[in-house]
């Protein structure tokens, strides 16, 4: 580690101990980052965390909406995002309202498994398809998509999540690869919306079965944002901190791993014994990386950037997190 990582970090913690916070790091951030902070884990983790955390600041290294999932649950706290341009690119896709220019063409929405509706479609076109059917949201969500859904996932839940609701249909936003996914899980069936994650889903099978053919005794493990004919070549498909669980269980000795490059960092210093590889050296996460231990410490000294929901979305969002956090 260079040199002024290690004064950087001692200043951080400096000013962390003085400020009575709590630095949150998602797995998929920066190696020098993980090591300073309270807690690592995936966005169902750290909702809990920030949920139940005795503080006065968390600063939040992760993207917007993880951090506005923060603030949400802990209203009382101050929370802080080190750069307010580190967004999640699936989260700003789905809009309560949109314009919708090809209505009049909607096929309709029972192919099976799972029907994804267009892009072109905002979440009240697909309430107002669909009365009564209740919406599981992503935690990769805006607070106002929150607002208007009964419940949330992570890609840890959506199956457990999608059986507690009554009726036999949900309508599951905004990834349609972990709503395929999530269908093929579940007798119910899943209304799907055409987000993605653009990290995951430029995985193809050809780089499942050269991983296969490169590494013939590895486990193959993949991120539910993955594409469904990805996930189907997958050995084992969980979230990143299922991830972690799976590996250090498992009697394998070999893993390549099928998420953002940034889960490595722990699978490794937790697994010491094992190997792993990336399923593609090009998962990377621009916005996932764009907090630097410097914006960190900036965030300290100036107070950037408080992440703060207004009250009336607040509440309705919390309610759709907290009766998830309820079942999980
Ligand atoms: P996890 O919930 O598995 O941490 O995933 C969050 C995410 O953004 C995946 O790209
Ligand atoms: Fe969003 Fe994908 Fe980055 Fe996760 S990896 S934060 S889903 S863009």
């Amino acid at each position: 580690m260079p040199p002024d990582f290690k004064e950087l970090q001692n200043e951080i913690l400096e000013l962390k101990r003085q400020r009575n916070a709590i630095i949150l790091s998602h797995n998929y951030q920066r190696v020098e980052i993980q090591d300073i902070a309270d807690y690592v884990g995936d966005s169902l983790e750290l909702s809990r965390k920030a949920a139940t955390i005795d503080c006065e600041l968390i600063v939040f290294c992760g993207v917007h909406f993880m951090a506005e999932s923060a603030s949400i649950l802990s209203p009382d706290k101050t929370v802080l995002l080190p750069e307010i341009g580190a967004g999640c690119p699936m989260a700003d896709m789905i809009q309560v309202n949109a314009p919708r220019p090809f209505r009049e063409h909607f096929p309709g929405f029972d192919n099976p498994p799972a029907y994804v509706y267009p892009a072109e479609y905002s979440l009240m076109d697909i309430k107002r398809d669909h009365p009564g059917v209740p919406v599981v949201a992503y935690v990769n969500t805006t607070a106002d998509i929150k607002a208007e859904s009964e419940i949330c996932c992570t890609s840890a839940n959506v199956v457990k999540i999608i059986e507690s609701l009554p009726g036999d249909t949900v309508i599951c936003i905004p990834d349609k690869n972990l709503s395929m996914w999530a269908a093929k899980n579940t007798k119910k069936k899943v209304i799907a919306w055409d987000g993605y994650c653009n990290i995951h889903e430029r995985v193809t099978p050809e780089d499942v079965l050269r991983a296969k053919e490169e590494h013939p005794s590895a486990v193959v493990i993949a991120h539910p944002e993955c594409r469904i004919d990805v996930l189907e070549l997958a050995d084992h498909v969980t979230s990143t901190s299922g991830m972690l669980r799976f590996a250090s269980s498992s009697k394998a000795h070999e893993f390549v791993i099928g998420t953002e490059t940034g889960l490595l960092h722990r699978l490794r210093t937790e697994n010491p014994g094992k190997i792993f590889y990336p399923l593609r050296q090009d998962m990377i996460c621009p916005n996932m990386k764009k907090t630097t231990l410097q914006s960190i410490l900036r965030a300290f000294r100036e107070n950037t950037y408080v992440i703060k929901v207004p009250e009336e979305i607040r509440v309705r969002a919390k309610r759709a997190l907290d009766r998830m956090l309820e079942i999980v």
